[in-house]
């Protein structure tokens, strides 16, 4: 077995997992509160309730601080079985409904491919990347997802598989072509809402129309936040496929964009990010990225906010190379 590193510490177990999503949870929870008092403060988690409590300034300890205009920071300590859950999620947690977030994910192969040409993707990414991708629907207020990725997969966008509520799912369906015998529209695990460009009087009993400004004969997809925003969605989650992130990370409303990369030569299949391409290579956008290993698979947490066009001069801790696993 390979030696755990300082940066990149591997995934902990399961138990010692859910206590760290317990905290995070209890984040997500106080970020509204914390952001209106405005003021830096050190928070505890109470057990009993799953809820952080402010400690007093003459109080030891503490699990997390918020920063007001920065948010969340972790004072548990590197070795702390919590630390890298609370690391990986606490980005999203600061957000508030002043500083909403939008966050993509991609599960990928080797050769950049989300699915078969067939639209096969069970599974392209392992288990702690499924799990992950549970966790962030349990996170956010929504969950978006393109009108292909029902037709081919039948997703329910449920948290199932974590601890916590199911987000609003939100279909980008333009024409209305999709039956509402899916499940999203048809299983009432959860509230869906099909993203259109003009309701129709065949109304579909399990999901509403919201009706989206036309940008370019597509969706606008800026408006469609905004709608959302307004229904209250502070946390709003881009779960694919490729088409739709893509078309997210091009119009600029993405804050964060996960990357999780198998070990797996798919070849000719549907393609992850399709971006125009840009010239020269100086020009094209590197963005700021935290590495987690994810069982089997690499996430890339990138920080859209902080890209750079030029590469970095030297690995964050001075080492340039390091085996992970
Ligand atoms: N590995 C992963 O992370 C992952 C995640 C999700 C899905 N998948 C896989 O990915 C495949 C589907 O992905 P995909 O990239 O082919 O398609 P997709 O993104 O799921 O859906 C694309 C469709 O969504 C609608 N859409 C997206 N953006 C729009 C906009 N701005 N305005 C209007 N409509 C918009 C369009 O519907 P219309 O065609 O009706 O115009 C478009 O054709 C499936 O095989 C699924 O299994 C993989």
């Amino acid at each position: 077995m390979s030696t755990p590193s300082p940066t990149m510490p591997p995934w902990p177990a399961e138990s010692d997992h859910a206590s760290g999503w317990s905290l995070v949870r209890a984040a997500a929870a106080a970020a509204e509160a914390a952001a209106a008092a405005n003021r830096p403060a050190r928070y505890a988690l109470v057990a009993a309730t799953g809820l952080l409590r402010e400690l007093a300034p003459e109080e030891e300890g503490g699990l997390l601080a918020w920063e007001p205009g920065t948010g969340w920071r972790c004072l548990l300590p590197p070795q702390d079985c919590r630390q890298a859950v609370a690391d990986l999620y606490l980005p999203l947690c600061a957000a508030h409904a002043a500083r909403p977030i939008t966050v993509a994910h991609l599960g990928q192969s080797l050769d950049g491919f989300i699915a078969t040409g067939g639209g096969d993707s069970y599974y392209v990414t392992g288990p702690a990347n499924i799990l992950h991708l549970h966790r962030l629907r349990a996170l956010c207020d929504a969950v978006v997802v393109g009108a292909e990725t029902v037709l081919t997969d039948n997703p329910r966008l449920t948290a199932r598989l974590a601890t916590g509520p199911n987000p609003l799912r939100v279909v980008l369906d333009p024409s209305r072509r999709l039956p509402a015998t899916h499940h999203v529209f048809s299983d009432g695990a959860a509230s869906t809402v099909r993203a259109c460009l003009a309701p129709n009087a065949a109304f579909t009993p399990g999901a509403a129309d919201l009706v989206v400004a036309e940008r370019g004969g597509r969706l606008d997809l800026a408006d469609l936040v905004r709608q959302l925003r307004a229904r209250g969605c502070s946390r709003i989650f881009i779960e694919g496929g490729g088409v739709t992130v893509s078309a997210f990370l091009q119009a600029g409303l993405l804050d964060r964009l996960q990357v999780a990369i198998a070990s797996l030569l798919i070849g000719e299949g549907r393609p992850a990010l399709m971006l125009p391409g840009r010239e020269p290579l100086a020009h094209c956008v590197r963005p700021a990225a935290r590495l987690f290993r994810m069982g089997e698979d690499i996430l890339y947490d990138c920080d859209l906010a902080a890209s750079t066009a030029a590469p970095a001069a030297a690995a964050p801790n001075g080492q340039s190379l390091q085996r992970l696993f």
